[in-house]
Formats: structure tokens, sequence, C-alpha cells
């Protein structure tokens, strides 16, 4: 979950440091480095105040410095305190570690560990990996023999990055969590995520599971399963790694909230010229539709719901069955033959994602990722790969990657549609049609509820709890808009079917409740609203059924396109912002949570 770098050459410390910041948003618990000098000290600064704040533990000459490795938690063992932060250190004060991940036989070795006369100080799953790592060094074991050693002692997941401060070695490894390597020329980067180091090379190379890479004076050695010594291959940094949105606001999340028509443009300047001849589909080696006899979508959180507005295209243009899974359910799923899995996830990093793709029984199903990182592990573990080109997305809530994973998979769904037997010949024109128009309809929808947020959730900062109602395709937006809710403001936010409230949820509504309602144009929702306003509830209307254009007042078709009114989702990402800078929340950084979830 958190973000790791390293660096050995010139100045590590400051370019270790550089790097980290690029990650803080990985995971923002705590924060810290370890570094050798070049008079073969060690510098070690840990801190619960964020990555910039480790400069005033550095400031003794970072430049000085030979090799470094930099860490950015998201605890999931042992409490956020500064004594918990990474890097951890072994008894003798000369190996550190930084881990990303879950040693989940961390109980037993601690106990070997004591016994064996360590003194284990903190407690975090990733210290018996330092201790470890102590006693293999200490019987002559180079360090990457001693990693690859160690890591064969641990169950779990893990990327851990370790450095000897007596040498100035670094060695690193990965099993279950994503570790790159990139060579600058003047030294060699470690990290979790390409983005660390996109501005300073433009090549990259990536650890597979049980990789171990020693990183030292006389260069790079890999070593891999079956003892190969070759280097995995290069992969070139994506440019749109360094297209981070910037704006008016202070916060990432304002920015990328406004960026989104124009996100919108680039996924359809892309891919629309490959829908009509169903092109875009077949570059991406997917089957013919008639050989798919169902369509199953996969993901967590506002990833899911992308999936869920994709999934409705499928079923809505093509008819076709559709499933839209919770990752972390899917060990449950009884999978059928010739199903196409679409999995989703922006980082493409996310384990529930990962776990539930190795769930997959084999020769069953065609996997078509879609993801906004195309040198992930999800991208490198799919039979087609489909960039949503969102650019970085720096806010942990998902917001323009949402609207780009939405048209991407409405792209390339309608493409593989078009020639098929089973599509709808009349819903592919309309979708078509809206398709062109959603950049429009983005704007219109942010000219149109930006004040109208703010004094809401000026109204609204004291509610407790807020309901969001939607039905058919309008239904996943209304999930979507109490996820952002919830994760922004730590305000409870339910969605429903609007057709359940009178099953339960209605007596939730009192006076004054906030009922969100995503109007998309469908009538019983009229019915739905007179039951909470006649219990004096306050509905907010998000959706619009007519335009006015040039003082014209226009009305929208009744049925929207097979993804459902994706423009409501941004009053609702809006509107979550305004009420969480009201209640003075890191919009960019919800507690509790962070933007790559590698753990399962
Ligand atoms: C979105 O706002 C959330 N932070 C979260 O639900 C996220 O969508 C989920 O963890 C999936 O992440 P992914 O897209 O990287 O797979
Ligand atoms: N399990 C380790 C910890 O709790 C690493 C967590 C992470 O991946 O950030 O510190």
């Amino acid at each position: 979950m958190c973000g790791i770098t390293a660096f050995r050459g010139p100045s590590a410390a400051t370019r270790a440091h550089e790097a980290l910041a690029r990650l803080e948003y990985r995971g923002y618990d705590s924060a810290g480095i370890a570094a050798r000098r070049s008079d073969g000290t060690a510098v070690h600064v840990r801190t619960l105040s964020g990555v910039a704040a480790l400069v005033m533990g550095l400031e003794r000459d970072p430049d000085a410095t030979t090799a470094a490795i930099g860490h950015t938690r998201w605890a999931t063992h042992g409490g956020v305190s500064e004594r918990n932060a990474h890097p951890l250190e072994d008894c003798g004060g000369r190996l550190y570690v930084v881990h990303n991940g879950i040693i989940e036989n961390a109980d037993v070795l601690r106990e070997r560990l004591r016994s064996a006369g360590h003194r284990l100080a903190t407690d975090v799953d990733t210290e018996v990996v330092v201790h470890l790592l102590e006693e293999a060094v200490s019987v002559g074991l180079d360090l990457g023999r001693a990693l690859a050693d160690t890591a064969a002692l641990m169950e779990g997941s893990w990327a851990v990055v370790v450095l000897d401060t007596r040498t100035g070695a670094l060695a690193g490894t990965a099993h279950g969590s994503p570790l790159i390597l990139a060579d600058t020329g003047d030294g060699v980067y470690l990290a979790s995520d390409v983005g660390a180091v996109a501005p300073f090379v433009s090549a990259f190379r990536v650890l597979e599971d049980d990789d171990v890479v020693d990183i030292d004076a006389e260069g790079t050695r890999w070593h891999r399963a079956g003892g190969s010594r070759r280097p995995r291959g290069l992969w070139p940094v994506p440019a749109i790694s360094l297209l981070a949105s910037s704006g008016r606001h202070t916060d990432h999340m304002g920015n990328e909230i406004d960026e989104q028509p124009i996100v919108a443009r680039r996924v359809l300047d892309a891919l629309s010229p490959g829908i009509r001849d169903g092109a875009l589909w077949n570059r991406l080696g997917l089957p013919p539709l008639e050989n798919v006899d169902r369509v199953a979508v996969l993901g967590c959180g506002t990833s899911l719901h992308a999936g869920r507005a994709l999934a409705g295209v499928f079923a809505r243009a093509g008819h076709l069955p559709t499933r839209a899974l919770t990752a972390s359910e899917a060990g449950h799923e009884v999978w059928e033959p010739r199903t196409l899995v679409v999995a989703m996830s922006q980082s493409g990093e996310t384990a529930d994602v990962l776990r539930a793709l190795d769930g997959l029984p084999s020769g069953h199903a065609t996997v078509l990722a879609l993801t906004n990182n195309t040198a992930s592990s999800l991208a490198r573990r799919a039979d087609a790969v489909i960039d949503c080109l969102a650019g970085p997305e720096i806010g942990v809530a998902a917001t323009k990657t949402f609207v780009a994973q939405v048209l991407t998979g409405a792209c390339v769904a309608l493409s593989g549609l078009w020639s098929s037997p089973r599509a709808d010949a009349a819903t592919l024109e309309a979708d078509f049609t809206a398709l062109a128009g959603t950049p429009d309809a983005l704007s219109g929808a942010l000219h149109a509820w930006r004040d109208r947020a703010a004094e809401l959730a000026g109204d609204l900062v004291t509610a407790s709890g807020f309901l969001f109602l939607g039905r058919g395709a309008g239904l996943v937006y209304a999930a979507e808009g109490a996820l952002k809710l919830k994760e922004l403001s730590y305000r409870w936010a339910e969605p429903h079917a609007a057709g359940e409230l009178k099953h339960g949820p209605l007596a939730l509504v009192d006076a004054g409740t906030p009922v969100f309602v995503v109007d998309d144009g469908d009538p019983r929702l009229d019915v739905d609203i007179a039951e909470v306003q006649a219990r004096a509830g306050r509905v907010i209307r998000v959706g619009e059924r007519s335009l006015r254009v040039g003082g014209l007042e226009l009305q929208l078709p009744r049925r929207g396109p097979s993804w459902g009114p994706l423009e409501s989702v941004i009053p609702l990402q809006l509107f979550a912002r305004e009420l969480a800078l009201r209640l003075e929340r890191n919009v960019d950084k919800p507690r509790n949570l962070a933007k790559s979830v590698t753990v399962a």
C-alpha cells in the first residue's frame, strides 16, 4: 500500500526523498528514510508529519549520501507511530528495511527471533524481515543471498528493499507486491511505482515474484528462479505518467474534478475512430462477441462502479448476460466457460483484483484489463490491456479515473458490439451520439453545479447522514456519490435502489434528511421522491432532464446512454469535496485510506 523508493548513487538521500514525495499519496500514516553517508555513518529519520518534514532530519548534508531507502506507510500491523514507521532497523543499527505488504507468519517468526536473542522494538510485521536478514548476514552471506534466504521463510506478500549501511549495498525482492528497477546512468532506483521515478528515467524493469536484485559497487545483479541471472525486459516509462492535473485549486482533487471534460475528450479522440469498424476491439485481440457467452466485470470501490456502468453497455446495447463482481468476493463465484472478464483498476495493483484473477479456472475466461497504469501487475497478467488515459491521479478519492474508465470501457464495448448480431442497432447509434456529447455534458454539469454544490454543502454541513437513490443505469452513480461522500467527509452515506426505499431505508428519513436522487429520466423516481418529501426529507435531484442552450430549453431523451447519466457524478463529487473542505478534512488524503491497495 505504501510507497517504497531507493537509490544507490550520488546524492542518494535527496534522490530517494524526491522520488518518495511523488508517492506520498500512496500511504501517509508515516514516512522515513535511511541512508549511508560517504563517511560510512548512517542517517535514519522518521516522521508522522509527511514526506516534506523528512528534510529536517536529512539536513546534515543529504547530498553526501551514497545509498538510501525511503518509505511512506499505510499501516496494516502496529499502530501509527514514529517507532513503527519504516525503515525498520536490526539490533546492530547496520541493516534497514522498507516493506510493502503483509508478512502473514510474522508472529511465529517473531517468537523464533526473540528466543534467538533479537530485540524486537516495534509492533510491525515487517520488523521480522530485518532481524532475519541480520541473522543471514551475520553468517557471512552477501546481501542478495541473505534476502533470498529470508524471503524463503516468509509467508504473505511483499516488496522489500534492504540497505546495508556498512557497505552501501542495496537489495530488493518482491512477492505479490510491485517493485521496479530503473537505471539512470549515474545510479540505480528501486521503487514500488514507476510514477516515483517517471521524470528521471525513460525505461524501467519489473521484478517478478521472487526475483532478487543486488545493487552494490560492482553494479546490479539479478537472481531469478532457476538460477538465471538475466535482467527482466525493459519497459518504456509511459509519457502520460508525467501529466498530473494542474489548476486553480490548491488540492489535487479539485483540479482532477475540473479536468474531467479534458480527460473525456482525450479518451474519445484516441478511441472513437476504432469503434464503428470494430478496429478497437480487434486491435486488443479480443474474441469476437459471438464466442463470448457472458461478461463479468470485477474491481473494487470506484473501479467496480465504473465496471457496473460498463456492464450496462454490454447488457443494454448487446443483450449479453453480465455480472459485476466485488473482487474480494470473486473467490466464491462459479465460473462458466466463454466468459469475458473485464478487470477494472486505476492503479492496476489492487491485490483483491489480482487475487481474483489468480482464482479463475484456466481456459475459461479471456481477461481484459482496463487500467490507468499499463505497466502494472494487472496489465502484465491480462490477455489484453486498455489504457484509460486519465493521466496521474493524486487525490486518493478517484474522480477523473472513474470518468475515464467508464468512457474507455464504453468505447471498447461499442467497438465489440458494432458488428455483433446480438447488438441493438438503434441503441448503438444513440450511444455513439451520446458518447460524442460527453465532454460537453461534463463541462455543463461543472458549470451548473460548482456554486450550487458549495451552497448546498454550507446548508448541509451539520447533517450526520445522507441517502443516495437511483434506478437502473442511474443506480451506480448514486453508489459512487455515496462512496465519495463517505471517503471525503467521514459522514454516513447509504446508496439504495430507489424502489427499495419503502422496504426499509425510508425509516431513516426525518425532517431535513438529505436524499440525493440520481435522475436518469425514469418516471418512477417521481413516486420515490414524493415518498421522501412526505416525510419532510430534503431531496436533491441530480441529473438533468433538459438542457438550456442559447436561451432555449431542450428536452433530453428519456432514455440516456447504456452506461447511464455519467455527468451526474460531477455534482456528487463537487458536493463531497465542498462538504469535506467545510469540515476541514484533507480532501487529497482521506483518513485511513491509500491510493494503491496492495494488500488483500
Ligand atoms: C476510490 O475513491 C477509492 N479510493 C477506492 O474505492 C478505489 O477505487 C479502490 O480501492 C480500487 O482501486 P483501484 O482502482 O486502484 O483498483
Ligand atoms: N505491513 C507493513 C506495516 O504495517 C507494511 C504496510 C504497507 O504496505 O504499507 O507497516
